[in-house]
């Protein structure tokens, strides 16, 4: 069978890595992939947003599944275009793929459903919205409605940051027409956690539990990036909590999405926040989160694959994922400067040392071949994953992986997976 992956981050290298695995596979295109997925498959020159070339590659090359990795293809339909012509697609459709692209659409189906999630109220003007953010006195959160590449969220413990930030989205327009409209939360106490699901459209299949790191500095400082780290699992993620946060978030979303007429197939994330009252949805994802995806793939031990057709075709109740039980750990290693400007193009040495573990794979997203070499492209760079019989054990690791690797001006947190060793000992 032929597949072609859509995307070229880290979470695309991980997809491939673990499709290579596939017995199924004849040919494995990326389009456009990075120098990782290279070593999985064939990378395509095309990029993710000329859905017309993709087609036509696709039907050229008889791609029997072709798999969406990021969030603005989905967006922009491209599953539509792909079953219209015939061709398996895994991800939702456009329609469906607004529960992340519009934040007030995934509000209207959450309110409808009586889904769990922060009280929040929408602003598509700024003197509106600056004068509701006036009138309150504790902490806002203040997000963009639209796409922004996971940092058009703005957590405020005064209102008079919030005004600020609602003037640099809706007014400084630094997000373009994705600013157009805001949120306006109440800010959620707690843990967060990041929990993906398998749905084709009826059944639900959830995959282990994971936990981001979304602001750039260690303990959670400074502004959210994509993601700067992530484990699998998430201790604080009990079987108990994994039950509830099925029972009262994943069915009634999947329930509220055929009643809504936009039935969802593909990967749901859901960014939870366990609070003292339980859990309360952040945001919806709609493919697997990046950099969540590396430490959970690498632990999954079935074809993954076999996953994918099955919720294309809508028999994932007739499936069993068997996982490692080893938990796993990724450390991000970005350019310095990120989430904001960055130089590109420093030399990177020491993936295959790292990589000489076997309980380690550094995974690629933003680097690019230059010559013999594999150089800087991106603001996140690597995403080194490793596993261990503890998490503890799989954090060390993760940075020993970390220390023998190099590129000028290299950044990461020093502390990612803290939280869940300070949690598996409490
Ligand atoms: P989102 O892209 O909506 O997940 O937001 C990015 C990050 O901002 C989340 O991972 C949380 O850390 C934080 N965040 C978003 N919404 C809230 C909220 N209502 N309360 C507290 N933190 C939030
Ligand atoms: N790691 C967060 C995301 O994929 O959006």
């Amino acid at each position: 069978m032929n597949i072609l992956l859509i995307g070229n981050g880290g979470r695309e290298h991980a997809i491939a890595w673990k499709l290579a695995q596939s017995k199924q596979i004849k040919k494995l295109f990326i389009a456009p992939g990075n120098p990782g997925t290279a070593q999985c498959g064939t990378n395509v020159d095309i990029k993710s947003d000329d859905h017309d070339k993709l087609l036509a590659f696709a039907k050229e090359n008889k791609i029997a599944l072709a798999v969406v990795g990021p969030e603005d293809p989905l967006a922009a339909g491209i599953v539509d275009r792909f079953e219209e012509a015939g061709i398996k697609a895994f991800g939702p459709s456009g329609a469906a793929a607004q529960l992340e692209a519009d934040k007030a659409f995934a509000k209207h189906i959450m309110k409808a459903n009586s889904i769990p999630t922060a009280e929040s109220r929408t602003f598509d003007n700024f003197h509106d919205a600056k004068d509701y953010i006036a009138s309150r006195d504790e902490a806002v959160v203040i997000k963009a409605a639209g796409l922004a590449k996971g940092k058009g969220v703005f957590v405020c413990d005064e209102p008079s940051e919030g005004i600020l930030a609602a003037e640099k989205i809706m007014v400084d327009k630094i997000f373009g027409d994705a600013g157009k409209i805001i949120l306006v939360e109440d800010k959620l106490l707690g843990q967060e956690a990041s929990i993906l699901a398998l749905v084709d459209s009826k059944n639900i299949y959830v995959l282990e539990s994971s936990q981001d790191h979304k602001p750039i500095g260690d303990g959670d400082t400074g502004p959210n990036t994509g993601g700067m780290g992530a484990y699998s699992p998430a201790p604080i993620v009990t079987e108990k909590m994994m039950d509830q946060i099925t029972r009262e978030i994943l069915v009634p979303t999947i329930d509220g999405m055929n009643r809504n007429g936009t039935p969802y197939k593909g990967i749901l994330y859901a960014g939870i926040m366990i609070t003292q009252g339980g859990p309360r949805v952040l945001e919806f994802n709609v493919r697997f989160g990046d950099p969540e995806t590396q430490p959970i793939l690498s632990r999954l031990k079935s074809d993954l694959l076999e996953a994918m057709l099955a919720t294309c075709s809508g028999t994932l109740d007739k499936i069993t994922l068997r996982w490692d039980q080893r938990p796993a750990v990724c450390v991000v290693m970005a350019s310095g400067g990120y989430p904001d400007s960055y130089e590109k193009g420093k030399v990177i040495t020491g993936i295959d040392d790292a990589q000489a573990d076997e309980d380690i794979v550094v995974f690629h997203a933003g680097t690019a071949r230059k010559d013999d070499d594999i150089v800087t492209s991106g603001g996140r760079v690597l995403g080194v994953t490793a596993l261990g019989q503890t998490i503890a054990k799989a954090q060390a690791k993760a940075y020993e992986g970390v220390g023998k690797i190099n590129f000028e001006k290299a950044y990461y947190r020093k502390d990612i997976a803290d939280k869940a060793i300070k949690k598996s000992v409490s």
